[in-house]
């Protein structure tokens, strides 16, 4: 039998070229025929840091646009918003009794982000950010959850709190999740400083799905790299051009060491010109696939039809969930 798959992005910020190669492009590989995929956006938790109200709606938008032109079928995948499938905030607010201050306070992802901000003004939404994460995968049953490496932690608390709550009530109430993270390309990291990660805030060091091609090529024409002239895969010493290598397999469909094999005794600046030839060619034909996304108009249908797709599987998991703990239901 086919595994159940779940994931999902929040619409903040623009995509880049991390979120495609770390995420998007592993949706792609996982979409089955058989009504086994969801995918969708992750809208609410897009609040749990300020956000511009037309921002977040053009993030919206664009990154349903996106998935659609990177390839995802909604004739085989449910793709839908969170905050248009009211089983999340109702799963999440149950959930949030099961989930313990100490492990939330544990969560990299809110140690990081809160303390960007004035101790005072630190939403609650950020913390209970993981419960409602949790929401979304347990609504599914899912069984396989692919994901960037940032958010692995994440999706292990998830399963923490499956199990304590199958534990709890003797039966098992959900189906335990496991995070898969791609092998390569699960951490893409920036260019200009290609210790830190690609993220959604770094112009300098992010390709951004939407940037004019001649830039782009500026941008990997002037990445960071290393002392040495030798294109080799070396994480430690070599982190720019490993990024590279990286960024030129995911793109091609080739391994890291069939990408190593083609620039033997290449300099460094032949090599980034096939990189950023490479990635140039992806960024017009998902481009041009994304402007004819949002020429056809689809975009509100396909989300609505994701909705009830997902709504029928998320509100049989809420019944049996209000069941098995107590709370009435007929
Ligand atoms: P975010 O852009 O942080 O909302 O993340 C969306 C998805 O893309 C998550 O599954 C992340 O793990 C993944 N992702 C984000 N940045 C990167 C990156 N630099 N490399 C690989 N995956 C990433
Ligand atoms: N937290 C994820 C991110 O920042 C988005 C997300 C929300 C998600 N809920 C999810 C990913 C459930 C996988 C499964 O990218």
């Amino acid at each position: 039998m086919e595994h159940i798959i779940l994931s999902g992005i929040k619409p903040t910020g623009q995509l880049h070229l991390g979120s495609y190669i770390g995420a998007i492009s592993n949706f792609i590989k996982y979409q089955k025929e058989d009504d086994k995929t969801f995918i969708f956006i992750a809208d609410l938790h897009a609040l749990t840091l300020p956000i511009d109200p037309k921002e977040l709606y053009e993030n919206t938008r664009d990154l349903v646009a996106f998935y659609l032109a990177a390839g995802l079928d909604p004739e085989k995948v449910a793709i839908f918003l969170q905050s248009q499938v009211p089983a999340h905030s109702e799963l999440g607010i149950i959930l949030n009794n099961y989930a313990y201050m100490g492990e939330m306070s544990r969560m990299t992802q809110f140690k990081d982000k809160s303390a960007k901000l004035n101790e005072k003004s630190i939403g609650l939404g950020l913390f209970t950010y993981p419960v409602l994460m949790a929401a979304d995968i347990l609504l599914y049953n899912a069984e396989i959850v692919p994901v960037g490496e940032d958010q692995k932690q994440h999706v292990e608390l998830c399963r923490d709190l499956a199990i304590r709550i199958n534990n709890r009530y003797k039966q098992e109430i959900f189906v335990v999740p496991t995070p898969v993270i791609a092998k390569t390309g699960a951490r893409i990291m920036s260019l200009s400083d290609p210790t830190k990660k690609m993220s959604k805030s770094d112009p300098k060091g992010d390709i951004f799905l939407k940037d004019d091609l001649k830039i782009a090529r500026k941008k990997i024409m002037s990445a960071v790299t290393d002392l040495g002239s030798e294109v080799k895969y070396d994480k430690e010493n070599k982190p720019g051009i490993s990024n590279l290598l990286t960024i030129y397999s995911c793109l091609k469909g080739i391994t890291i060491e069939e990408a190593e094999k083609e620039f033997v005794n290449q300099r460094y600046g032949e090599f980034k010109k096939a990189v950023a030839d490479v990635v140039c060619a992806f960024l017009e034909d998902i481009q041009s696939k994304y402007t004819k996304v949002i020429e056809s108009g689809i975009i509100d249908k396909v989300l609505h039809d994701g909705a009830l797709k997902a709504s029928k599987i998320a509100d049989e998991t809420v019944e049996r969930v209000k069941k098995a703990i107590g709370l009435y239901s007929f």
